[in-house]
């Protein structure tokens, strides 16, 4: 379990103050994967910094399973460091060193025995899936096997914490699969706590169990996916679930509707045409699974002369959110 409260990070540049994170919180339950979204200068990487301890943060506190990371003293900062492996968005591996070498790399630099240090690189290379690759370098190994022996090298000393830095935007569509769902595999397997900070909504929708919006140092929107996905008006569902735009139509009310779970998108139309007697004009949808959840979504055009209170109770009571759009 990862708890950040009221994180804030001031930097000084010159005589004024940039607020890099304004306040963040966020709790992360053991076993479970958390996204970070959010554009560029959101605070992503000031975030991972003062997670890692790499920064302090100006105010504000990181707990790991109950210990607070963020009052530890410079002299014991090495060692709270290790609570947390580190995954990148390239693999950062030594070109002259072996995958298992590399792997090894960490434990050596805290003085693991030998033998010790052989069996747990050899664990760490089947658990990633490269039994067979100890011996090959990394200009042998592909773009997905590099990020597998960087995973490997960040689960060496036993963290609790894994913090994963756009772990997948260097990687091709196939390729950023696969090491989702072994991140998503070790997660459940090992019972780490993951952070992934990402830019890709396709990474939160792949893998994570909640997630945070960040803007501009603050967290926007917040929520296990199937809530904010549930949130008709809110960003998260809105990219989560995206429809095309379309050209503005004349006519008829525009209306988007949200459906989810059981709530299929064929008798809701149907009931719609049949008991206010209107024609559904269908100008754009989506149905994606998320966490398990199905979720549909549609904008739809209805007759100029529809009744749009009784629509709205008609569909609020099949358990369907709508929005006029504007
Ligand atoms: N060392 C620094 N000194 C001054 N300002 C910084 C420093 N690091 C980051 N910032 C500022 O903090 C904000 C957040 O930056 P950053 O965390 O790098 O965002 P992201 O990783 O989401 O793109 C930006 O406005 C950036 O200019
Ligand atoms: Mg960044």
């Amino acid at each position: 379990m990862i708890t950040v409260t009221d994180l804030r990070k001031v930097y000084r540049q010159g005589a004024r103050d940039v607020v890099a994170l304004d306040g963040v919180s966020m709790s992360v339950p053991k076993g479970s994967i958390h996204g970070i979204i959010g554009h560029s200068g959101a605070g992503k990487s000031t975030l991972v910094r003062c997670l890692t301890l790499l920064d302090r943060p100006t105010s504000g506190t990181v707990t790991i399973d109950g210990r607070e990371l963020t009052n530890v003293k410079d002299a014991e900062i090495r060692q709270a460091r290790r609570r947390i492996g580190m995954v990148f968005q390239h693999a950062n591996l030594m070109d002259s060193r072996t995958a298992a070498a590399n792997v090894a790399h960490p434990l050596e630099l805290v003085g693991t025995p030998r033998r010790e240090i052989q069996a747990r690189v050899t664990e760490l290379l089947a658990l990633v899936g490269l039994a067979d690759f100890a011996d090959a370098y990394p200009a042998q190994l592909s773009g997905g096997q590099k990020q597998r022996v960087g995973i490997a090298r960040a689960l060496a000393a036993h963290p609790d914490v894994l913090l994963c830095d756009e772990p997948t935007s260097a990687l091709d569509p196939r390729t950023t699969d696969e090491i989702l769902d072994l991140i998503a595999e070790l997660t459940r397997r090992l019972e780490l706590t993951v952070l992934i900070i990402t830019h890709e909504m396709n990474v939160v929708k792949r893998i994570c169990d909640s997630v945070s919006l960040l803007e501009a140092g603050r967290v926007v929107e917040h929520g296990p996916l199937q809530e904010v996905a549930s949130d008709l008006g809110g960003r998260l569902a809105k990219a989560l679930i995206p429809l095309p735009a379309t050209p503005p139509i004349p006519g008829g009310p525009v209306v988007e509707l949200l459906m989810v779970g059981e709530h299929a998108t064929e008798p809701v139309l149907s009931g719609l045409t049949r008991r206010f007697d209107t024609d559904v004009n269908v100008l754009a949808g989506s149905v994606e699974t998320l966490a398990g959840t199905r979720f549909g979504r549609l904008r739809v055009q209805l007759d100029q002369s529809t009744d749009m209170d009784a629509v709205r109770t008609y569909l609020a009571a099949q358990g369907v959110a709508v929005e006029v759009a504007a």
